[in-house]
């Protein structure tokens, strides 16, 4: 298994009430998976996605990915690992938003310490991946709502994930655009990267090959159909 998690647990303390965002979560995926996860709004998979990609610690359970213990890594440790293995496709896609769209795909390969030259070059070919070869100097707010997830996407594939987690890559897109990012993340995982996304959109969940579901903060795989 390339990520297993065992008894997550997440609470939340709220005005002296006691919140479980996760109960007792078993989740694990094998290398090269596509799986989706599922569920209403509030239920948790935020939640989840950030605890699988070492955005977030679980208040109990242990979370190991690539057979590391991420419990067992200081903060400084815990980005670089997931610098290193994780891309993020964000629910609000999280561009800086002085920066260009060459300029917020660089990012993560400033903090991977890539030579200049190479970055450069490396942020323009993954842009041009997801169709933005000609809004390379465009700010978040000269763009689109598709193009910003495109732009999104680059960045999470910059650093060559073996992992990519996306939190709703299409609840922002119409139909046809959701669509082009779904097959995108397909593409990847024919690459043999490890595709999990998170959705409320059952056209979403029909691309992956297992499905689970949250409730209430507990995780259920759903049958084959
Ligand atoms: N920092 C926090 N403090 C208190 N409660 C929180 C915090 N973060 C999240 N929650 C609560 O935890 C629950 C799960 O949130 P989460 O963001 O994981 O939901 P979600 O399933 O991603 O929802 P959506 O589909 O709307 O994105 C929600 O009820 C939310 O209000
Ligand atoms: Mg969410």
């Amino acid at each position: 298994m390339q990520i297993e998690l065992t008894g997550v647990t997440k609470i939340y303390e709220l005005g002296g009430e006691t919140f479980y965002a996760l109960r007792d979560v078993n989740f694990s995926v094998d290398r090269g998976e596509f799986v989706a996860i599922m569920g209403p709004s509030g239920s948790g998979k935020s939640t989840l996605a950030n605890i699988i990609g070492g955005l977030d610690r679980p208040d109990q359970g242990t979370v190991v990915v690539d057979g590391e213990h991420l419990a067992k890594m200081g903060d400084a440790e815990l980005s670089r690992f997931r610098n290193k293995k994780i891309g993020f496709i964000f629910q609000a896609f999280n561009l800086k938003g002085d920066a260009t769209a060459l300029e917020n795909v660089m990012l993560p390969l400033v903090f991977a310490r890539m030579r200049p030259a190479e970055r450069k070059a490396r942020a323009t070919e993954c842009l041009g991946v997801v169709g933005l070869s000609d809004r390379l100097g465009h700010l978040p707010s000269q763009l689109s709502g598709g193009q910003r997830q495109r732009v999104a996407i680059a960045r999470a594939l910059a650093t060559r994930p073996s992992i990519v987690i996306a939190d709703e890559p299409t609840g922002n897109l119409d139909s046809a655009r959701g669509e082009e990012s779904i097959t995108m993340l397909e593409t990847l995982n024919a690459e043999g990267i490890t595709v999990i996304v998170i959705t409320h959109d059952p056209n979403v969940g029909r691309h992956a090959r297992r499905t689970f579901e949250v409730h209430d903060g507990q995780l259920n795989e759903k049958p084959a159909a």
